[in-house]
């Protein structure tokens, strides 16, 4: 496959819908790209959508669920691809990075052999030469003393290098996007930072596609060039990070960054708090705009239908009817 021309964007999931029993809706007509070399902060309140849309992209879902709509691929629609072809393109050119990494990995292999695996079944290689890719891989992704650390289990590492294996394993075999679901929640806050500064590294280096899912503003603001923010498995807003940032014109972004604490714009510090009420539950969403019965904008159009996701500008945009500063 040849890679993408750099302004076609590399993942583009379009009109996504995910749902489940009778239709019961979870994830909403979502619109969002990530190009190559680009890092994008996917956030939201807990149960928004934000892993399932992740699941979605690398082929994963619950047999449960149903999707509509399509998400494309360096040039393939994932949502066609039968099972075997979806097993190629994971690892080779779309990889995840989970939460929690001691359930990401095999507790009765060594950390050495579980890299040499994935390394196997993706590359016609010898043992011995991806025995060698792994040594590399561990150095990149800096586990000191690599070569003493390849027979270790799981276990015997801590929650920050557990975190590098599994960012190993997940770029061995050079995936064009790498998708990471709040891979710093689990670690302390100085590890979370370590772990930060590495993906960032790696991203830049391998020219990679980055979507970054976390609840942490602070993250978004230290790490991403976009961000898309998502409310009850909607876009509500997306657009450069420091332009949405400094000036949210969604309530729901404006209330997240109102609810983070003052005075301090260090990573951790601006967390997604408290906005009145809650978020509806998926079969019980309201039939025009979802953030209306927590909105302080809100007026009675925006009950009546809900606002599609328009164009501010040539990079942003935006799902409402009066926002923060007023229409444009
Ligand atoms: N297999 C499933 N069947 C039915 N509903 C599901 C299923 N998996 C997830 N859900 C529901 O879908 C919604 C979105 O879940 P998802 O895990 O994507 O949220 P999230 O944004 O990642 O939240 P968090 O920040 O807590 O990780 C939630 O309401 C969840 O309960
Ligand atoms: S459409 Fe209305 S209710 Fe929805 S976010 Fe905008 S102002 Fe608030
Ligand atoms: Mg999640």
């Amino acid at each position: 496959m040849t890679t993408p021309p750099r302004t076609e964007p590399l993942l583009a999931v379009n009109e996504l819908s995910i749902s489940y029993g009778a239709g019961i809706p979870l994830v909403q007509e979502l619109n969002f790209t990530v190009r190559r070399g680009e890092t994008v902060g996917l956030v939201g309140e807990s149960g928004c959508g934000k892993s399932l849309t992740a699941l979605a992209v690398m082929g994963l879902l619950p047999p449960n669920l149903k999707t509509a709509g399509g998400i494309d691929l360096g040039g393939s629609d994932i949502t066609k691809l039968d099972a075997r072809s979806l097993r190629k393109m994971r690892g080779s050119q779309m990889a995840m990075i989970f939460q929690e990494p001691l359930t990401a990995l095999n507790p009765v292999m060594t950390i050495g052999s579980q890299v040499v695996e994935v390394l196997l079944a993706h590359n016609k290689i010898t043992k011995a030469e991806a025995a060698k890719r792994t040594l590399e891989l561990f150095e990149l992704v800096r586990i000191p003393d690599a070569a003493a650390r390849f027979n270790d289990y799981p276990h015997r590492l801590s929650g920050g290098m557990r975190q590098r294996v599994v960012i190993a394993i997940a770029i061995a075999c050079n995936p064009s996007l790498l998708i990471a679901d709040e891979p710093t929640t689990a670690l302390d806050v100085t590890v979370q930072a370590q772990i930060l500064r590495l993906l960032k590294r790696l991203q830049r280096d391998a020219d990679l596609g980055l979507l970054l899912i976390t609840h942490d503003l602070g993250v978004v603001r230290q790490v991403a060039d976009r961000i898309v923010v998502m409310y009850a498995g909607c876009v509500v807003e997306e657009g450069p990070v420091d332009e949405v940032l400094d000036n949210p014109r969604h309530p729901y972004t404006a209330g997240l960054l109102a609810a983070r604490p003052h005075g301090s714009r260090t990573a951790g510090a601006e967390r997604l708090a408290d906005i009145r009420g809650t978020v509806p539950a998926p079969h019980a969403r309201p039939g025009g705009c979802l953030f209306e019965p927590r909105c302080p904008n809100a007026q009675a159009d925006c009950r009546a239908v809900r606002p599609p996701l328009s164009p501010l500008s040539a990079d942003r945009a935006l799902r409402c009817y009066h926002p923060v500063g007023g229409a444009n």
